[in-house]
């Protein structure tokens, strides 16, 4: 039966029965069609019991995957019994139609008032068809082809059962130690706010109803990409001015895109756990910002307030998370332990579990759970979606649109198709799971496209394949550290052997797919293991190599950018890995990626990003004069900057013109003609910075205020036009005002952050 009419069946019988005084309410529940999705809200809960509220706001982990510490209160039975009594709002990790079934029709069918469950997972770059991860993704600087990423990932994972994911994550992060760099769009907040959006857009759709689109989460808020040291889960002490001009604006932005849900995070900030933060969560987010979607915890972080040395104990974790604006527990279990005795003895005010509770069911009823909960439960839509060629089409796409082309001298790129000789060399290169990244809990272990494999459509039997070395040992999973082989050099020499051989030696080196994710901070930023040694090794006797990077981070590379002629950046690609990197590197596809996070030369540079602040010592005074911001053993700057990517066809900027009319209408125009060089179509991504030369609070030395991605034609001129409004030239003061001051601008307009044209104007 469907829940539609099961569930006004249920609410009519109820309404007859127990309330007997609310006549206009129990129409307005009713009457479906008509009534406001608040009214119907209001009804509701004004027919809960205290624990059925609590109820609401308590999410368990399902019963197999697993993506945090289990504790040591959650048996399940107890899951089980919870489930029927109407004390579950939410579960996460329950997939496929079958297994959401089961629990959506004890949540519908068995409790007192049928309120379906809300079912989060991990949707982050793909359900089981995985697109590229999504620092890559954003390399693409392709809003339109992320929002399109999402879309599907949406479709596929609501084809499971899924109507929640925990994305996007749109912590800004400058620390290429911190593991979880992988997931976020990297160092900078305008391009950080644009991709949110753009995710949120593609999973949330145009409308949520649709069993297409599926509630987004904007994660983790706030400050969880500042870790110090770049080590996950910890502490963050941030001023007033980053908090304010970088780390919050992606969130506002989500919060205007429409989000859903919001997560908030494990760590503290400036002292405070962010779940016990009132500031973050109930003054910022749901007052200022005017946020009505729900909060939910991080995984169990509603607890972990007192390893932080913030709760005494259980029940005053749950009442600080309460109190400060947490509306859904994730796997503390304390809400639903702790809090109907605190609203009782008057600790949590009853207003906020309302509060809390109509938040959650908003959103359900936006779902429209409410009129069928089975909605995203149809096996046949399950069948056809999940890996259907759309699904894979669209996976592809992106994967080529997030290659970012680092060097490429002597034209060893593309190769050629004439039966020249390749060796391909790496472990990475035949791994058909690595590259289906970290997040990738519903994805099937082998079922990437493998370098190997793609290549070999191109170059069929003039390609040899040697493994060199293996990246690491034993198996590899989800919740464990991978194991980095340092040891085993065996076979280099069938290596080296095959290398001698070749005419171009690929060599596919870098990081494990489990290597960057949650919980894998790393305090060495090369290549992992041995592999450095056998980069080595091979450019002995064989100096044309290509070496294809697969990383969750930014990596330290300087020796391979001295001497290796050709770098591609292929990330974690997903499931398409291998037919992506094979059409880039036989130049079907030619290459437009851009890096959203800055390369180091050295781990020592860390946090290292273009858009810092000048310092009042800037500048060498004199020579070898050590008084000047700088380290004496490396340069100030990046190896590769953000915003840098090649092509296999070359652009020249020119004819920058400044129209400054802020006087008139608040914007200045900038103007700027690209023109292909080169003699293959291309895209390029103009980038457009600026610099408040002097202001109130310091301003950085360049910051992104816009950008677009143009394609062109050999010889193809384009006069490309951005616009600077308020948003753009503003900035929040330390009173978190957001103002617009006079006086001197500077402009810069290029391909990478480290740009080609620059001017200046007044305000
Ligand atoms: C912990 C992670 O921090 C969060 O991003 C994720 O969504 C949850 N676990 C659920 O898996």
């Amino acid at each position: 039966m469907k829940l539609t009419k099961y569930y006004y069946l249920v609410i009519a019988g109820l309404l007859i029965i127990s309330c007997k005084n609310n006549n206009e309410n129990d129409l307005a529940i009713n009457d479906g069609e008509t009534s406001s999705i608040e009214d119907k809200v209001s009804v509701l809960l004004s027919k809960m019991t205290l624990e059925e509220k609590i109820g609401q706001m308590n999410q368990y982990n399902g019963f197999w995957d697993v993506t945090g510490p289990v504790p040591e209160n959650g048996d399940q039975a107890k899951k089980y019994d919870h489930l029927r009594k109407g004390y579950v709002g939410s579960m996460l990790n329950v997939r496929g139609v079958k297994e959401v079934m089961a629990v959506q029709k004890i949540a519908v069918e068995e409790t007192r008032l049928g309120i379906p469950l809300i079912i989060g997972f991990d949707v982050i770059h793909g359900y089981e068809t995985l697109s590229p991860i999504p620092i890559a993704e954003s390399a693409s600087w392709d809003l339109e082809a992320i929002k399109k990423s999402a879309q599907i990932a949406a479709k596929e994972a609501a084809a499971a059962g899924i109507n929640w994911t925990f994305a996007p994550m749109v912590d800004i992060s400058r620390d290429a130690r911190w593991g979880r760099v992988m997931e976020g769009a990297g160092e900078d907040t305008y391009l950080g706010s644009k991709i949110g959006v753009a995710r949120i857009k593609g999973f949330q759709g145009d409308d949520l109803t649709t069993p297409f689109s599926i509630a987004a989460c904007a994660k983790h808020f706030a400050a969880y990409g500042f870790a110090e040291a770049g080590r996950d889960y910890n502490t963050a002490d941030i001023g007033t001015s980053t908090l304010n001009n970088v780390i919050f604006p992606p969130f506002k932005a989500a919060k205007e895109a429409g989000v859903r849900t919001f997560m908030n995070s494990f760590n503290e900030l400036n002292g405070i756990p962010a779940t016990g933060d009132k500031y973050l969560q109930r003054d910022i987010l749901k007052e200022k910002w005017k946020f009505d979607g729900f909060v939910v915890s991080d995984w169990g972080s509603i607890s972990e307030m007192i390893a932080h040395g913030y709760a005494k104990d259980g029940k005053h974790a749950a009442e600080l998370a309460a109190n400060a604006g947490s509306d859904m527990d994730m796997e503390s279990y304390l809400y639903v332990e702790e809090l109907a005795g605190l609203v009782n003895e008057g600790k949590v005010d009853i207003k906020y579990i309302d509060d809390a509770v109509s938040r959650i069911l908003r959103v359900k009823f936006e779902l429209g759970l409410f009129d069928d909960a089975y909605r995203y439960l149809d096996e046949a839509r399950e069948k056809e979606v999940i890996g259907s060629q759309e699904i894979h089409d669209a996976a592809l796409d992106m994967a080529k649109k997030s290659i970012v082309l680092l060097k490429n001298e002597n034209n060893i790129l593309p190769l050629k198709k004439d039966g020249q000789k390749i060796a391909l060399i790496g472990a990475l290169a035949s791994d058909k799971t690595s590259p289906l990244g970290s997040w990738r809990i519903a994805a099937k272990d082998s079922t990437a496209v493998s370098v190997l494999e793609g290549l070999k459509q191109y170059s069929g039997n003039t390609i040899t394949y040697a493994k060199g070395a293996d990246v690491s040992i034993g198996k590899t999973e989800f919740a464990f550290e991978v194991k980095i082989n340092t040891t085993d050099k065996s076979e280099f020499n069938q290596a080296i052997k095959v290398a001698k051989q070749a005419d171009v030696v690929v060599m596919v080196l870098g990081e494990h797919g489990f290597q960057s994710g949650e919980g894998r901070s790393r305090t060495e930023l090369g290549l992992p293991g041995v592999q450095q040694e056998l980069l080595e090794a091979i450019y002995k006797v064989n100096k044309n190599i290509v070496l294809v990077l697969n990383n969750g981070r930014p990596l330290t590379i300087n020796w391979a950018d001295d001497n290796i002629p050709a770098i591609v950046e292929a990330w974690q690609l997903g499931t398409q890995t291998g037919n992506a990197v094979a059409q880039v590197l036989y130049g079907d596809y030619n290459p437009s990626g851009k890096l959203p996070m800055t390369f180091p030369r050295h781990v020592g540079q860390v946090p290292i990003y273009y858009n810092y602040k000048s310092t009042g010592r800037p500048t060498l005074p004199g020579e070898d004069v050590v008084f000047w911001s700088h380290y004496q053993d490396e340069e100030n700057t990046p190896l590769y900057t953000f915003g840098h990517g090649l092509s296999y066809t070359t652009f020249k900027y020119s004819n920058l013109k400044i129209e400054n009319t802020f006087s008139e209408n608040k914007t200045v125009k900038i103007s700027v003609d690209l023109t292909n060089t080169g003699k293959r179509q291309g895209k390029e991504v103009v980038q457009l910075y600026i610099r408040d030369v002097f202001a109130s609070v310091t301003r950085p030395v360049k910051e992104l205020k816009g950008f677009e991605l143009v394609a062109l034609n050999p010889n193809e001129t384009k006069t490309i036009e951005l616009i600077l409004s308020e948003d753009e030239l503003g900035f929040y003061d330390n009173q978190g005002t957001f103002v617009v001051e006079d006086g001197d601008f500077e402009v810069f307009v290029g391909g990478s952050s480290q740009t080609e044209l620059a001017d200046k104007f007044k305000l």
